[in-house]
Order: C-alpha cells, then structure tokens, then sequence
C-alpha cells in the first residue's frame, strides 16, 4: 500500500515538486501582511456577524446550550468534541448541521453549509471551544467509530485522473516537500492541530472557509471528485482529521495562507 502510493507520487508529482528550502511559501510582503493579520484576524469580523445571526436565529449562546441538553458552562468542553453522534439526528453530524437543526426547530429555513451565513455562525459557535483541548471520542458509540473508518478510508484511498489520495500529499513522508510553491502540509503526525485551527481566514479567498471547505479545496486542486458538504464521507473526513488533532488546543479562527 504504502509503496504504491509513493509509486503513484513519483510518477504524478515528481515534476512539480522540490523540497523545502529551496522555495518559499509566501513571498515577503505576503509574509509581512500574514504577520499583520496574526494580530488582526480580518475573521473577527465574520466571526461577530455569526455571533449575530446565532442571536437571532438560534437564541445565543444559551439558544445553543439548550438544544444540546447541556448547561452554558459545559458548552466549550462539548463543542471542542464534535464531529459527534446526536440521537435526535440519527447520525454523526458537524457543528454546522447541528445548527441547522436548531434553525428548523426554531422554524427558520436553515442556512445552506456552503454559505458565508453558516460560515461565520458556526464559527461563532467553535470560538466558544477556544482555549478547550480537542476532545473528540472516535469510541464514544458505534457510529462515530463508524465514521472514523469511513473517514479514514476516505483519506488513504486514491481517486481521480491522477490516482492521489490526501494522504499522497500530507503524509508524514511527504512532508516537507514543495508542490507548486507550496509547502505540503503534516495532517496526521501525532500533535498536529491542523482540525483546531479551522474555521479559519484564507487570505487568498479573502474569506472565513470551514475544514470541509478546505478539503473541497484540495479535491478540485488534485482532481479528486468533490465530496458534498454534509455526506457520510465528509463528515468522516472531519472526524478522522479532528480526531488526529485531539487533544491540542483549539485556537479558532485560524490564519492561512
Ligand atoms: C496534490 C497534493 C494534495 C492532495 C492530493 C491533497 N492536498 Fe491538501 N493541501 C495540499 C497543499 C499544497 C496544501 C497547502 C496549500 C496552501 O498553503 O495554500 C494543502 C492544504 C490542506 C489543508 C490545510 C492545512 C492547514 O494548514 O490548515 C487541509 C486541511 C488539506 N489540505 C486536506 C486535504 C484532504 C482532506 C485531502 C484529500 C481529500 C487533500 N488535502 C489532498 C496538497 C494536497
């Protein structure tokens, strides 16, 4: 297995890679702006209008506390450990989709989890886990543990024109290398928090994009088919890669480039 992938690799990627040091990810007013946002987050912005739209579509902070059964002061524990199995749901489902729930029950059309709506309103809600330890448990019940090898399934297996996996690229043997100027990034080494840094900016789409938006991203880089937000392999793809970043700080939004 391990050996066809980097087979597969050499052959579809050799020509466009080359390894750290020899270039550079951002050039160095890109770095110099990255610098500047660290300090000034442009999500923030997104981030109150979420808090806004919670208020009035789904009563605040509170709002959401009590749908979940749970007092407010428990709320940042329990949002640090989603993707999760909800009964009313029947299935695994994101903190977005959880919100849609809550917008049905409170009888407003909810919002679609490909917009900046829902965007900067379960952002909002997973600032609430900041400072909390992802806490995820892949073995809580049989369901997520379902979806954490579905999610793994999904990440090791290789798809599409070129025949990459994501694992191909963010595998701890890969790492390091560059791919058209971009450094390839670690997403399942022990201690990267890669899942506790999303929601987070993109500067280069001037906008807050989710961890599933991320992966779309990368489907229609590497000619992967895209999975839709909100399918079974979607959400297992958070869990699996949520699951990696366990116990690492959440520290939302993130900044990227
Ligand atoms: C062809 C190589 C390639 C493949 C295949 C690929 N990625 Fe990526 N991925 C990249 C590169 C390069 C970046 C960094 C891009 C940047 O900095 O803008 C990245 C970035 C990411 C990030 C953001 C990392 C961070 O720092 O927050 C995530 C998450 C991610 N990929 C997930 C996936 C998933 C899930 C898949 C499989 C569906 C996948 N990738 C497949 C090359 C790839």
């Amino acid at each position: 297995m391990k050996t066809g992938i980097k087979i597969a690799l050499s052959i579809t990627l050799l020509s466009s890679l080359s390894f750290a040091g020899e270039q550079f990810a951002m050039s160095d007013s890109d770095r110099a702006m990255y610098t500047d946002m660290l300090e000034n987050n442009p999500a923030d912005l997104m981030i109150s209008n979420g808090e806004e739209l919670l208020e009035e579509y789904c009563g605040g902070d509170a709002g959401v506390a009590a749908f979940f059964n749970i007092s407010e002061d428990d709320l940042p524990a329990y949002i640090a450990g989603f993707p999760r199995y909800l009964k009313e749901f029947k299935q695994v489902v994101t903190v977005s989709q959880a919100l849609q729930g809550l917008m049905s029950k409170n009888t407003h059309k909810p919002f679609k989890l490909k917009s900046s709506d829902m965007f900067d309103m379960s952002a909002y809600v997973k600032t609430l886990a900041n400072g909390e330890k992802s806490n995820i448990d892949v073995n809580a019940d049989k369901y997520i543990k379902e979806a954490f090898v579905l999610g793994e399934k999904t990440y090791m297996t290789a798809r599409g024109g070129r025949g990459l996996s994501c694992n191909s690229c963010h595998s701890a043997d890969i790492v390091g290398a560059v791919l058209r100027t971009q450094p390839l990034p670690d997403l399942t080494s022990k201690g990267v928090a890669v899942a506790a840094t999303w929601p987070a900016y993109r500067m280069t789409k001037s906008s807050l994009r989710t961890l599933p938006r991320r992966f779309q991203g990368c489907m229609k880089n590497a000619l992967l088919k895209v999975i839709p937000l909100g399918s079974p392999e979607m959400v297992a793809l958070e869990v699996y890669l949520t699951h990696e970043a366990k116990g690492t700080e959440v520290a939302i939004p993130g900044l990227k480039r």
